[in-house]
């Protein structure tokens, strides 16, 4: 057959990362160790309570049948409760919280929600993929908002055409930040939702690492300010709070009419989440919150034991405040896939090209600290040793 894909998926397709995986085969093929720093996925387990939550639900026979895909009230209930507890910030768990199969879910069906052919979405650039993916998912179009160093990787809303506002249903911004680590402060939201209320566009918070923030910083929601409510929708993941990647859990929070629409599209594509994994995620939700404190611990002194040591042998990165990754500057005059293709031929450490992440993340590597602190010291001592740092 001579299969004709739709043109759509033309704009999916990664070469990039398929030769990278490629490349990382080949090496552990040869019998190199490759230290893999490229995927976000966390190395962690879930708290233990978690576990048990989990364990003792899959063996209730009642939670076999389908969910409802806007999620148990159990689950809506322990979600509208951490945000009191978290942000004091009330939620009514019926209309303004919904679950999704991990933030992923929310982020690529919204477009379907509110997005004609020829609208306009506003996306920061570098960003998590599938900000942009999902705008062409709905034959939507893409402005990117650029993130850079000189404005603290926020996006400036000044430099934003008026007629380009005009035309935008949604805006997403991504704090503390993917790939770029970057944190906002409340006078930066107060600013988005004034924008966002000048010309009626959404507001897509995505704060999947708000739990993992170091030496005292503590990221707040945009439904923290007043009248946020009225412009904007939060998703939140499971996946790094709580190191349950796998078992495909985040939810929705705030405006209750794009959630209201977001179900609509849902209802009629999945039919939610195992409600033993709902269980297992109200028990994250309501459990002891320390565990959020110790893991961002462990991540701290990863950061310090990579950054501290890279710094030694002349690559110096700024410590992140927030998020599992770093993003770095690379130090020689490469191109980032250049970079990143050199770096694992010759050390076996995998980082992703900035670029990846769209043009404003050329010169930069992205660094995920998924790997135990022994694995990044031998990451500095590869480095060291292979002299990547001195070519040019
Ligand atoms: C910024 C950001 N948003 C959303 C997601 C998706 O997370 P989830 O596992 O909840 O779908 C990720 C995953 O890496 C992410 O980095």
């Amino acid at each position: 057959m001579n299969m004709q894909v739709s043109r759509r998926l033309e704009r999916f397709s990664s070469a990039m990362f398929f030769e990278l995986n490629q490349l990382k085969q080949q090496l552990r093929a040869n019998g190199t160790e490759v230290i893999d720093l490229g995927i976000g996925s966390p190395d962690l387990p879930p708290p233990p309570h978690v576990i048990e939550a989990l364990t003792e639900a899959v063996c209730d026979p009642s939670v076999y049948g389908y969910p409802t895909s806007e999620g148990s009230p159990f689950f809506r209930q322990a979600v509208a409760d951490w945000y009191k507890k978290r942000f004091d910030v009330e939620l009514d768990p019926s209309t303004e919280c919904m679950a999704l199969m991990g933030s992923q879910d929310g982020l690529s069906h919204l477009s379907l929600t509110l997005v004609d052919p020829g609208d306009y979405v506003l996306v920061p650039d570098p960003g998590y993929p599938i900000y942009e993916v999902s705008i062409h998912l709905a034959d939507g179009r893409p402005y990117l908002m650029p993130l850079l160093e000189t404005n603290d990787f926020l996006p400036d809303f000044s430099k934003i055409p008026p007629e380009v506002a005009q035309r935008a249903k949604y805006m997403i911004l991504n704090y503390p930040n993917n790939p770029v680590t970057a944190v906002a402060e409340r006078s930066f939201y107060e600013q988005a939702v004034s924008f966002a209320k000048l010309y009626d566009i959404l507001i897509v918070s995505d704060i999947a690492y708000s739990e993992l923030a170091f030496d005292g910083f503590k990221p707040i929601s945009i439904l923290q300010i007043d009248g946020a409510k009225d412009v904007a929708v939060e998703f939140h993941s499971l996946s790094k709070s709580f190191n349950m990647a796998g078992c495909r859990i985040g939810y929705a929070a705030g405006n209750r009419e794009a959630l209201q629409a977001l179900a609509v599209v849902k209802s009629n594509i999945d039919y939610g989440v195992f409600t033993a994994v709902q269980k297992a995620g109200a028990a994250a939700l309501t459990g002891d919150p320390s565990h959020t404190a110790h893991m961002s611990e462990t991540y701290r002194k990863r950061r310090d034991v990579l950054l501290d040591g890279l710094k030694r042998i002349g690559w110096d990165i700024p410590k992140p405040q927030a998020t599992m990754f770093v993003w770095a500057k690379i130090p020689i005059p490469m191109t980032s896939r250049k970079f990143t293709k050199e770096l694992l031929a010759q050390t076996g450490v995998a980082v992703v090209p900035g670029v990846g992440f769209g043009e404003q993340g050329e010169g930069y590597v992205r660094i995920a600290l998924v790997q135990p602190e022994e694995k990044l010291q031998e990451v500095v001592a590869r480095i060291e040793k292979s002299g990547i740092l001195k070519k040019n």
